[in-house]
């Protein structure tokens, strides 16, 4: 199966999706990244991508008229490269009707909260703040809310007194590279369908 991911920063997620991949082999694991898109220029995640030597593009909303324009454009450059999933690994836009026309139902997310708990661009310092004792992260369908779409798989992390969000959201990051590997490798593995809010992998 044919990946896409999309990032916006470090790309922790994005190199453990590669390293997995390199490690089993693309056969064995089910799926390859065939391409890296971004929201922005300058972050590792892009240079991960290019140390990788796969091909990159960049989506910048300011570089478009209207969010509908760019919408359209992201969903274009990454209809270009084919993909049978798309994997949203810390990319920090809310795609539209356009991309979700194309990839709605093979879009998958990565979200460091226990959602519905703490959806949005801040989840790990809403938990925080909130004073959970737990949380973790959420891999899910996208679908055309925020952090709103059926849930495939979730990893439960304690919080602790001393954490603040960085160190917090670096133990989330450490279950979620692993949830993200074992479900992109299932749904490409085993297949799935989504029947309501129920995702099946047979
Ligand atoms: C991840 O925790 C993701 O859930 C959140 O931002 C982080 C991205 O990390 N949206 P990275 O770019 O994969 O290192």
């Amino acid at each position: 199966k044919r990946l896409v991911v999309l990032v916006s920063g470090s790309g922790t997620n994005l190199q453990a999706l590669l390293d997995a991949i390199a490690e089993r082999g693309a056969d064995a694991y089910g799926a390859e990244v065939v391409a890296v898109g971004a929201d922005r220029t300058g972050i590792a995640g892009l240079e991960r991508a290019e140390r990788a030597g796969l091909p990159t593009f960049v989506c910048r909303v300011k570089d478009y008229a209207n969010r509908d324009e760019w919408d359209r454009a992201l969903a274009e450059a990454t209809a270009a490269h084919e993909p049978d999933l798309v994997v949203s690994a810390g990319f920090m836009k809310i795609v539209g009707k356009e991309f979700l026309a194309r990839f709605g139902g093979r879009t998958v997310n990565t979200h460091p909260a226990l959602l519905p708990s703490f959806p949005g661009a801040h989840g790990v310092r809403d938990a925080l703040a909130y004073g959970a004792k737990v949380t973790g992260c959420t891999v899910h369908f996208v679908d055309d809310g925020v952090d709103s779409g059926p849930i495939i798989a979730q990893g439960v992390v304690d919080v602790r007194d001393e954490d603040d969000e960085s160190a917090l959201h670096e133990r989330i990051k450490e279950v979620e590279r692993r949830l993200l590997v074992e479900v992109v490798g299932r749904l490409a593995r085993d297949g799935f369908s989504i029947e309501g809010r129920k995702v099946v992998i047979p």
